[in-house]
């Protein structure tokens, strides 16, 4: 081969892909794991110890030859039960993060289309949006995590604005944002699609799927990662109208989420009542360790609706974090805006987890 026709094959290579990924990073997960993992928001429990018996009685059940599975209609019905709505109104998939990812796919006009969502919020609205080549925008959150709910809207109205999206409770935050003013967004927003994010429903207890009737332009997305404790699953839905239902499942494949997974879904909703009586528990655990941390001097700790703690310790956050390290635990960075400037989250599993986490808080300030 001449060097003239490897240079045409290097150029040509560099357009067999879209062009805007030549600039994208593939995603990646910045943190080093450690024995004691408390960096993304997981349970401690494996759920499959849990419901083991169940759901091996429902594999007997599966033929994996087959790519239609008879658990799919029961699952769609006992999601739909679960979240109080018909079953027109529920789209499952793999993870909250495969319907986020479909819904930037199905919004997507052309190159000038964004998505609008405050910061800090979920870091992965970026890298999926990035993905499907939908530009995003932000709005700055305030130090207090209030944010100028008029600016939102007029950033919204950008008629090349294909989607706004509210992630309630915010990660990495931890806080509610006021039902008023998501209600004020989604009304005054009525021909763009209002996403609210729902992924750690069952910490805040907070939805607005009792308004999805008034609201014909909002989605909810929910996860099975965060109460249900089963993030390695992959398995979340999204709940909205019929209508937008029907037009979000037009970006997925056929048969887009394995029997497996399916299967052990149901299982858990079959289980729900063991899974919600846990995230009481991750709850009283949750705001013993915000009293806690709240009585150490010099560290701020953020109230929370969800399953982790954003705190920060005065100019030693950093040195802290390699402290935590040190000692086989490992928590997340969120320190990337300002409004959480130098902050960490810590992720609220089982007590043992909260309580080492807790000691060698205590000793890193002792020291
Ligand atoms: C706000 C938010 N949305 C979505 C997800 C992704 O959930 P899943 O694991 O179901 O994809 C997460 C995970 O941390 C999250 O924090």
């Amino acid at each position: 081969m001449t060097s003239k026709s490897s240079t045409n094959m290097a150029d040509s290579k560099a357009s067999l892909f879209r062009s805007d990924l030549k600039d994208k990073q593939a995603p990646t997960i910045d943190i080093s794991p450690r024995k004691l993992m408390v960096a993304l928001n997981e349970g401690c429990q494996d759920p499959y110890q849990l419901i083991q018996k169940d759901f091996l009685k429902r594999l007997e059940q599966l033929s994996l030859n087959r790519y239609m599975s008879p658990t799919t209609d029961l699952l769609h019905q006992r999601l739909a039960d679960y979240a109080g709505v018909k079953k027109e109104q529920i789209l499952f998939g793999n993870g909250a993060d495969d319907m986020l990812y479909h819904l930037f796919l199905a919004v997507r006009e052309n190159a000038q289309s964004f998505a609008l969502s405050l910061a800090p919020s979920y870091f992965d609205y970026a890298t999926m949006c990035g993905a499907v080549d939908l530009g995003i925008r932000f709005l700055d959150m305030r130090a207090d995590f209030s944010f100028d709910v008029e600016r939102y809207i007029e950033l919204a109205q950008d008629p090349d604005c294909r989607l706004a999206i509210l992630c309630n409770p915010n990660n990495p935050t931890a806080n509610l944002l006021p039902a008023e003013q998501i209600r004020q967004i989604i009304t005054a927003l009525p021909d763009k699609l209002v996403v609210v994010d729902e992924a750690y429903y069952e910490f805040s207890g907070v939805s607005f799927v009792s308004e999805l009737d008034e609201y014909p332009n909002l989605i909810l997305i929910r996860s099975f990662s965060k109460g249900f404790s089963a993030a390695g699953l992959r398995f979340g839905y999204a709940i909205s109208s019929p209508q937008n239902i029907a037009e979000l499942w037009k970006t997925q494949i056929t048969f887009h989420t394995s029997s497996l997974v399916k299967a052990f879904a149901l299982c858990i909703l079959e289980n729900k009542e063991l899974f919600l009586g846990h995230v009481q528990q991750i709850k009283a655990l949750r705001d013993r360790l915000y009293r806690d941390l709240k009585e150490l001097p010099q560290l701020i700790v953020h109230p929370s609706a969800t399953n982790f703690l954003t705190f920060s310790l005065a100019g030693k956050s950093d040195d802290l974090y390699n402290h935590l390290q040190e000692h086989d635990i490992t928590v997340r960075n969120v320190g990337s805006h300002p409004a959480l400037k130098s902050c960490l989250r810590v992720s609220i599993s089982c007590e043992d987890a909260v309580n080492a986490f807790r000691d060698q808080v205590r000793a890193y300030l002792a020291k």
